[in-house]
């Protein structure tokens, strides 16, 4: 069923998740007023715990700490996320993604999202999103996916940000489309995750996707308003 945050979140697509862990981190602030500034809505941050991918990033006094209207994208790359969800919902989250390969339990991680409070603003409730590195098989998806908001396709296997788009990638998109309108859930959210650029931007929306993330593309250290400009243009035309 489609929630009243998921109809809220559906109306800015398509559009782009910023990376924040490719800002310049000693200048937050001011990184994240720029890109509000040109229209981005969703700030995207990668919790990574060392286990699960080979890098460690933040936990949930950082994601806390981020001051911004910007919606927080919480992507969870870490080991059974289950005991550690309410935190990050408790920190703001307002989007969870848990990865499919990350638990023996996913269907219940889903069940604990769907009853915890949106602690920015309790009517709206907390998205739930699901992961898939590029070696998953999409099949795991079909029955979760009627109780979900978004599918997330990392197009690199996760790690760090600057890697290439793996090879036919865009036809897992379409095949996610294609299970979508099966189940008769086309209103689920479908997010391209890694290895997005100024070049192969536009080929990704134009597949289909709803939300694409967008790090180092952005935060590039020289031209980040005219480069977050750039890539939510790519996506809506
Ligand atoms: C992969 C992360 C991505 C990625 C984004 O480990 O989930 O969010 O690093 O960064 P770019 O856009 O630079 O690939
Ligand atoms: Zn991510």
């Amino acid at each position: 069923m489609q929630s009243e945050a998921l109809r809220g979140l559906r109306e800015l697509c398509p559009t782009v998740s910023v990376g924040v862990l490719t800002a310049d981190l000693m200048n937050l602030e001011r990184e994240i007023s720029i890109i509000e500034n040109e229209g981005v809505k969703l700030l995207h941050i990668d919790v990574m715990d060392g286990c699960f991918c080979p890098m460690m990033t933040v936990g949930p006094p950082f994601i806390k700490g981020i001051r911004t209207s910007l919606l927080k994208d919480v992507h969870l790359m870490i080991d059974e996320p289950i005991s550690k969800i309410p935190d990050f919902v408790a920190a703001g989250a307002d989007i969870v993604t848990v990865h499919i390969e990350s638990t023996r339990h996913i269907h219940r991680a889903i069940q604990l999202l769907a009853g915890l409070k949106n602690v920015n603003d309790p009517s709206r409730g907390v998205l739930r999103g699901v992961a898939l590195n590029p070696g998953t098989p999409l099949e795991t998806l079909s029955p979760l996916l009627s109780e979900i908001d978004m599918v997330v396709l990392l197009a690199i296997n996760p790690g760090w940000s600057g890697q290439k788009l793996t090879p036919a990638f865009c036809e897992r998109i379409l095949r996610v489309k294609r299970m979508l309108h099966e189940a008769e859930r086309p209103d689920v959210l479908l997010c391209v995750d890694g290895g997005v650029t100024r070049e192969n931007i536009s080929m990704i929306s134009g597949v289909g996707a709803d939300i694409i993330v967008t790090g180092s593309a952005v935060f590039d250290g020289k031209a980040v308003a005219q480069n977050a400009r750039f890539m939510l243009e790519a996506v809506r035309t």
